[in-house]
């Protein structure tokens, strides 16, 4: 079955737990979409665990389109989102509509995620009155690193825990069918969840929440230069990549790669006729 924005509404009401994971190329979209899971974000993180930068403020349009355009051909059964990079819909509700309509014409994206709370609300009414769908996300919004002072927990005093639940409510009103809850304590997540008709998404908001993100590195200890308290560690395939990759050398360098099996054969009077 097709997993679409509506069957994520409809989990949410039949208490189904959502599972979501980021993509970036056609082979792990694939392995995801086969493995089950709802939904595959192709997350603006791909400027972190693809293209090696510090933060995701350097994620362009063209990057999300392409990395979304090879998704979208492994991701048969997921709900296929993409993100909105920093700064594509931040400057207009003109630029969030266009730049959510490329996002699904050249991306083929279903749907779109862009993180912020009361200040995008009339992007995320625009972008679904242009009939995209739209995942919100609030808590800790990485493309805000800078004001923000660094990638830290949200929400842990009274103020800022009500500012987190009126911006729940009020993506929610805006027509987001779907939030991400990024780095909130788990109670606080917990409430927000109860408080809101659409699923909550957490990544490091604990299990209150109506489903779970993480990145797809995280997960599976690929990548190494930030480790968040809030993942868990499902294999260690990054440790296995680099046995691999120094077996190859080994054996490359000791002759015994490739072996017969390996090779192609022909018809070796042939090369006694060469001169
Ligand atoms: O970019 C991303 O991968 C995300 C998830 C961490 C939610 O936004």
């Amino acid at each position: 079955m097709k997993h679409t924005a509506i069957t994520f509404k409809d989990a949410k009401q039949k208490g189904e737990k959502l599972s979501m994971l980021t993509a970036y190329d056609y082979t792990t979209a694939k392995l995801v979409d086969e493995a089950g899971i709802h939904a595959i974000l192709v997350g603006d993180s791909l400027g972190m665990v693809m293209l090696g930068y510090e933060n995701t403020c350097s994620v362009t349009m063209e990057d999300m389109i392409h990395h979304c355009a090879a998704v979208s051909r492994g991701a048969k059964q997921a709900l296929l989102i993409a993100d909105m990079p920093f700064m594509s819909y931040q400057t207009s509700v003109y630029d969030a509509v266009v730049n959510a309509g490329r996002l699904v014409k050249e991306g083929h994206a279903q749907a779109v995620k862009l993180e912020g709370g009361l200040e995008v609300c009339d992007h995320i009414r625009a972008i679904v009155r242009a009939s995209i769908p739209v995942c919100a996300h609030i808590g800790l919004t990485p493309q805000s690193v800078h004001a923000l002072g660094g990638f830290k927990v949200q929400g842990k005093g009274e103020e800022a825990a009500q500012r987190l639940l009126d911006e729940a409510r009020a993506v929610e009103e805006a027509g987001a069918f779907a939030v991400v809850l990024e780095c909130v304590p788990q109670a606080l997540a917990s409430k927000i969840t109860q408080a809101v008709h659409i699923p909550t998404i957490g990544i490091g908001a604990g299990a209150g929440c109506d489903g779970q993100v993480l990145v797809y590195q995280d997960m599976l200890a690929m990548y190494s230069d930030m480790a968040p308290k809030f993942v868990k560690q499902y294999a260690q395939i990054g440790a296995q990549m680099k046995e691999a990759f120094a077996a190859y050398k080994k054996e490359v360098s000791e002759g015994a790669f490739p072996a017969q099996e390996h090779t192609f054969k022909m018809d070796e009077t042939i090369i006694d006729k060469l001169y």
